[in-house]
């Protein structure tokens, strides 16, 4: 079969890899659409944390069931699905508390033990599939495993005022947030994107407005709209130096600040915003098995997301997506591949 490999950084080839063969409690499935990601970029770059070139690209999927093993009772050959791209050690703490997603002895796709998801055919241990409705495009099924990043980075919110929430940054992430809180009752939802085609998106999709914060003081206008107060809760999901504190600036007191983005560099905090507001700030890892299992679910009910999906190329042009995303030369949203 076919697979999308990173040989060695920035540069992706398509390479002959055997079908994965599968255990008893696993089913195969043949790649309908698989989608690139951020951690692919790190990957390509070859700065990701452990997946290292060569390396097979990819974790979000969808797909048909093509075979199962002897032992798997919820799956049959024909069904359409996607997969949570985890399976924990089920040993540790985190494990038995139900946070797979911190698990340090979790089995994830692109690694040596487990194939990356753009090649043709996948396996995947039955507890890991999900079911895809039959009015479910495969290209939003493959939505499923971002979704489930956004689900998560609500679920660390614990006030229940959902009177109005900013989300900084509407790239895929910031974006699959904001129709996730939606869904969940927050009423007015600003948002900010340095780029107008991401600001036009977030309005699409339901954000009372979409600011560029090198333009608009984003704090000021955003307390104005809030009479003052500040929004009850505020997603970062895109990296710049002042973002955690410009976070701070437009949340209310007593609000919470959760930070999905991945900022590897030490950037200046003013702490004492956190401390005189008596604000939360809040991290968030991925998804837990029960975050997946509720995007999985939003997006069976129909949960409209299909509008991030700004690409779909064939998988020989994996490398050109991957280049669209890092040197920013087309306006792009969520990239999928086709096999
Ligand atoms: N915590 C997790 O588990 C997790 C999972 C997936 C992604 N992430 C992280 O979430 C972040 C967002 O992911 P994505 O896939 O949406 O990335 P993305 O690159 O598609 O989106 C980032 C957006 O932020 C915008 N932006 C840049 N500077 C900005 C600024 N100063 N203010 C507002 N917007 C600005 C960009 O124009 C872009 O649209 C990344 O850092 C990614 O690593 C975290
Ligand atoms: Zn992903
Ligand atoms: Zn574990």
């Amino acid at each position: 079969m076919k697979a999308a490999v990173v040989t060695k950084p920035y540069q992706v080839e398509i390479e002959e890899r055997e079908i994965p063969e599968i255990a008893q409690d696993e089913v195969l499935i043949k790649v309908e659409r698989a989608g690139i990601c951020g951690s692919d970029l790190h990957l390509y770059k070859g700065t990701h944390a452990f997946r290292k070139p060569p390396a097979v690209l990819g974790h979000e999927i969808s797909g048909t069931v093509c075979r199962t093993g002897a032992k798997v009772t919820k799956f049959q050959v024909g069904d359409r699905v996607t997969v949570e791209p985890q399976v924990g050690c089920g040993n540790c703490e985190f494990c038995k508390s139900g946070h797979v997603n911190l698990c340090t002895g979790k089995r994830v796709p692109g690694t040596p033990s487990w194939t990356g998801t753009f090649v043709e055919y996948f396996n995947a241990p039955e507890q890991a599939v999900y079911k895809l409705n039959d009015q479910i495009s495969f290209e939003v099924g493959a939505l499923v495993e971002p979704l489930a990043v956004a689900v998560q980075a609500l679920d660390q919110i614990t006030g229940t005022s959902k009177n109005s929430m900013a989300i900084l940054g509407s790239g895929t992430i910031g974006l699959l947030v904001l129709a996730a809180a939606k869904h969940r009752g927050y009423q007015d939802i600003y948002c900010t994107d340095t780029a107008p085609f991401n600001r036009e998106l977030a309005l699409k999709l339901g954000a009372k407005a979409a600011y560029d914060p090198l333009e608009t003081d984003v704090a000021e206008q955003i307390k104005k709209e809030t009479n003052g107060k500040g929004v009850d809760a505020c997603v970062i999901a895109a990296g710049a130096p002042n973002i955690v504190d410009q976070a701070s600036a437009v949340t209310k007191k007593l609000g919470e600040v959760v930070l999905v983005s991945m900022i590897t560099k030490e950037i200046p905090v003013y702490t004492y915003s956190f401390v005189f507001n008596e604000q939360k700030l809040l991290g968030t890892m991925t998804y837990t098995t029960e975050a997946f299992e509720e995007a999985a679910r939003l997006i069976n009910e129909g949960l409209d997301v299909g509008a991030v999906i700004t690409h779909e190329l064939p998988l020989e042009e994996t490398g050109r997506g991957l280049e669209i995303l890092d040197k920013k030369t087309e306006n792009a949203g969520k990239i999928l591949v086709h096999l």
